[in-house]
């Protein structure tokens, strides 16, 4: 009954390829694991699937560090298997989208390796290289997000490269044509292959920039929080200049744009933040025509959480920037925050036994708001964040640079649980999994849940079944200003056909719909 396209309501479940499921006995999930649970995820009812990267790579970064993106990392699978989990997607009526790093490869994908042996090669200028100053010391001032300069340095060239990440996470140097050329052929690569779309990685993090590089200034609002996040480095200066949205980014979304256009029906999306309040303003030049199809928003994935007042403002914000467009996807869950449901407990005033009542509220809401929205594995089965992985089984290289003040990323991470009768919960034969299997959500198992009737996933599903219906969320993407009481989230979403009241209550923890 829709004239939008797909991406403009969809509800994409993201899939982390490590932790969904190990069909090998080598403890870590891979694509033939998640294409025999297909089903489970098309049952929900959701309309796309977005799997984290499972292309070449050392797993630094766990797959955010690509050493050849037109393969697949052996523990993952082949490229065989991979076309056989598409076609059994796109066969229960599930679109596939892949992760696209760009911004930076490995340091050990074969460009690189070749771009450090010396000045002049065939790839020296694919990457950011920057003589060091006069007494040695990197050029500029820069911070990496997970932790020192931003600069590293290589003897064979007497030379500083740049990674906003870790330092085998090298930026490439989109100034240079070629790279952009390079991207194109990853991308049509996979086009090619039938895959759906991209959810392209840190996009707002691609430099593009030449040299001279000024300095960062430092952050005047910069308040060491009593929190982890709050006490990152990276957030002690602000990028104006350098290192998170420059301008020349919007020539890789330009490029991205023409050849998706070339396709059918393929969507472009891009995780795109900043270092303020405006990083939503700032995602919508991404979107303008010709760019990307969509930003992913961080808003609602607050490290901190969110009152329901900050729901509020997250959502007016919205409402101002990107009113009748579906250009927008919000996520309350991903691979790189603690899990909702523990996230936003305290925040939002709501006991613990009450976590599965609020789990599902934030589902139905996120699938209430404009545009697309993902939700993350074990969201449907009301997954607890994981509290305790000690030191020594850590595994996420930024939590391991600030340990033990910063927890890291491995407790959204581990591994699904199917059966809890199974050894490793069904997830994996191995003696060991890759990260431990949380004890926690033993009790939560997703087989089980499939069964029960009240459980979240089934309350879920019916909820995505009746959304389908509703004019009022599949022929438009109109929401008007928010109402309702403090402990409240009420709004209209309306199309020609209809107007739907949307009340979310904090208190009840209960969502209501009614015709108006
Ligand atoms: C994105 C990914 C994150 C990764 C980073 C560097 O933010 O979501 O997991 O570490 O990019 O590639
Ligand atoms: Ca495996």
């Amino acid at each position: 009954m829709s004239q939008l396209k797909w991406w403009e309501t969809a509800v994409i479940y993201q899939i982390y390829p490590r932790s969904f499921q190990d069909s090998n006995s080598d403890g870590i999930g891979d694509l033939n694991g998640i294409t025999s649970r297909l089903d489970y995820i098309a049952n929900l009812g959701v309309d796309a699937i977005w799997i984290s990267p499972f292309f070449k790579s050392p797993q630094k970064d766990f797959g955010y560090d690509v050493s050849d993106y037109c393969d697949i990392a052996p523990e993952y699978g082949t490229l065989n298997d991979f076309e056989r989990l598409l076609s059994t997607a796109h066969s229960l009526g599930l679109k596939l989208m892949i992760d696209i790093v760009a911004a930076h490869s490995s340091d050990q994908h074969p460009y690189f390796q070749e771009s450090r042996q010396s000045k002049r090669n065939s790839k020296s200028d694919w990457y950011h290289w920057v003589d060091p100053m006069p007494d040695g010391t990197p050029p500029t001032n820069w911070l990496s997000f997970f932790g020192g300069s931003a600069w590293s340095w290589e003897p064979r060239r007497q030379q500083y490269y740049l990674h906003n990440f870790l330092p085998s996470q090298p930026n490439f140097n989109f100034s240079n044509p070629k790279v952009l050329d390079y991207f194109e052929e990853i991308a049509r690569f996979w086009f090619d292959i039938g895959v759906d779309g991209f959810r392209l990685d840190a996009v707002h993090t691609i430099n593009a920039d030449k040299p001279p590089y000024k300095n960062n200034t430092p952050n005047p609002n910069f308040v060491l929080g009593p929190l982890p996040l709050d006490q990152q480095p990276f957030f002690r200066q602000l990028h104006d200049f350098a290192q998170l949205n420059q301008p020349g980014i919007q020539e890789f979304s330009a490029r991205m744009r023409v050849v998706s256009d070339s396709y059918d029906d393929r969507f472009l999306m891009g995780e795109v933040d900043g270092d303020n309040e405006d990083a939503m303003k700032v995602s919508k030049s991404f979107t303008e025509d010709g760019r990307l199809h969509a930003t992913y928003n961080f808003d609602l994935l607050e490290w901190n959480g969110l009152t329901v007042d900050g729901v509020k403002q997250v959502i007016n914000k919205a409402v101002e920037i990107f009113n009748n467009t579906g250009k927008l996807c919000f996520a309350f869950s991903n691979h790189d925050v603690p899990r909702s449901l523990s996230r936003q407990l305290a925040p939002l005033n709501i006991k613990n036994e009450h976590g599965e009542a609020l789990q599902l509220l934030l589902l139905k809401l996120e699938s209430c708001l404009i545009g697309s929205t993902c939700i993350f594995q074990g969201e449907e089965l009301a997954y607890e964040d994981v509290e305790d992985i000690p030191v020594e089984a850590m595994k996420d290289p930024w939590g391991i640079e600030f340990a033990p003040i910063f927890p890291g990323r491995d407790t959204c991470r581990t591994p699904m649980v199917w059966d809890a009768n199974l050894p490793n919960g069904g997830f994996s034969d191995a003696n060991k999994t890759w990260l431990p299997i949380s004890k926690k959500h033993l009790k939560k198992a997703a087989l089980e849940k499939v069964k029960n009737d009240g459980s979240t996933y089934n309350k879920f599903a019916q909820f995505l079944s009746w959304r389908k219906k509703q004019p009022a969320f599949m022929q438009a993407n109109k929401i008007t200003q928010l109402s309702g009481s403090e402990r409240q989230i009420i709004f209209d979403r309306i199309s020609d056909q209809q107007t739907l009241r949307c009340c979310f209550d904090f208190d009840s923890l209960t969502a209501s719909f009614e015709e108006i």
